[in-house]
């Protein structure tokens, strides 16, 4: 989902108001769950990380489920983040691997066909759509491909930026959401890191890191009212990324950028 009607934001927000009452009945109450085994991955490539599912065993079994943990493109570039791969019925799906209720590692329950988390019992279809809270909001999913030698490819993000030099540059054009003022458009760069490009004014650009500083939700984001808003738990930025609102500590990370009326340059410090 690139971008969040003004309409379903506000129906997550009435989500988010019942959200303390559902945790409360629910606290002590959860099954336990197995979780996923856990392995790291190779950074993605273009925005697709590759795995060998014969290295795997769980995935040969019917509802197998492992949590993948990227490792970041370079040290000290933003982590990117986990995934959860499951097996089903001899095809793959991927999810987000993290909970955004409060960040638990989710996991797959072939009895019940679905991602759930064992803290409080949040769950979700294998698209990722919330099934039942306290979870506000659904987890991203991911598009998943078999290549001809059996190697699976998830695909993080359709939209990559090629890095050069530390740099990446666009034409303004490519994203017609960011011809308009108030414009949002998701990317990422080619080394995996997920980006959030606004248009806050006639002649502002901005590009920063997608991870939100309360709890690193990646994918619910949208603008409303020319505010940049975090759907996991209603945090609000500035369209530039500094802090407004919400449970959130800080601003979100930016990158030094430039726009030319035609070309936007971002810098990856
Ligand atoms: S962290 Fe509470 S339901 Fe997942
Ligand atoms: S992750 Fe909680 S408001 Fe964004």
């Amino acid at each position: 989902m690139d971008e969040l009607t003004r309409r379903e934001l506000l129906r997550r927000a009435a989500l988010l108001a019942g959200a303390p009452i559902a945790l409360r009945s629910l606290s002590g109450c959860q099954t336990f769950i197995d979780p996923a085994g856990e392995f790291s991955v190779p950074a993605p490539t273009n925005g697709v990380i590759t795995i060998d599912p014969r290295h795997y065993p769980a995935l040969t079994k019917q509802g197998g489920a492992i949590f993948l943990r990227p490792e970041p493109a370079t040290a000290g570039s933003t982590a990117i983040s986990p995934i959860l791969l499951v097996q089903q019925s001899g095809t793959y799906f991927a999810v987000g691997g993290i909970c955004p209720h409060s960040s638990c590692e989710l996991t797959y329950v072939p009895s019940d066909k679905q991602v759930e988390c064992p803290c409080h019992g949040s769950r979700f279809a294998s698209d990722g759509t919330l099934m039942q809270g306290p979870a506000a909001t659904g987890v991203p999913s991911y598009k998943v491909t078999v290549d001809s030698a059996g190697h699976v490819l998830i695909t993080l993000s359709d939209n990559v930026l090629q890095i050069v030099g530390g740099k990446i540059t666009f034409p303004i054009s490519q994203f017609p959401s960011l011809e308009t003022v108030g414009g949002f458009q998701r990317a990422s760069a080619s080394d995996g890191t997920l980006l959030l490009l606004t248009r806050g004014n006639q002649a502002t650009v901005s590009a920063m890191d997608a991870h939100c500083t309360h709890a690193a939700c990646t994918d619910n984001w949208g603008v409303v009212d020319q505010q940049l808003v975090c759907a996991c738990h209603g945090s609000a930025f500035k369209l530039d990324g500094h802090y407004l609102s919400g449970p959130a500590p800080a601003g979100l990370r930016s990158y030094s950028t430039t726009f030319d009326g035609t070309t936007v340059v971002i810098t990856l410090a």
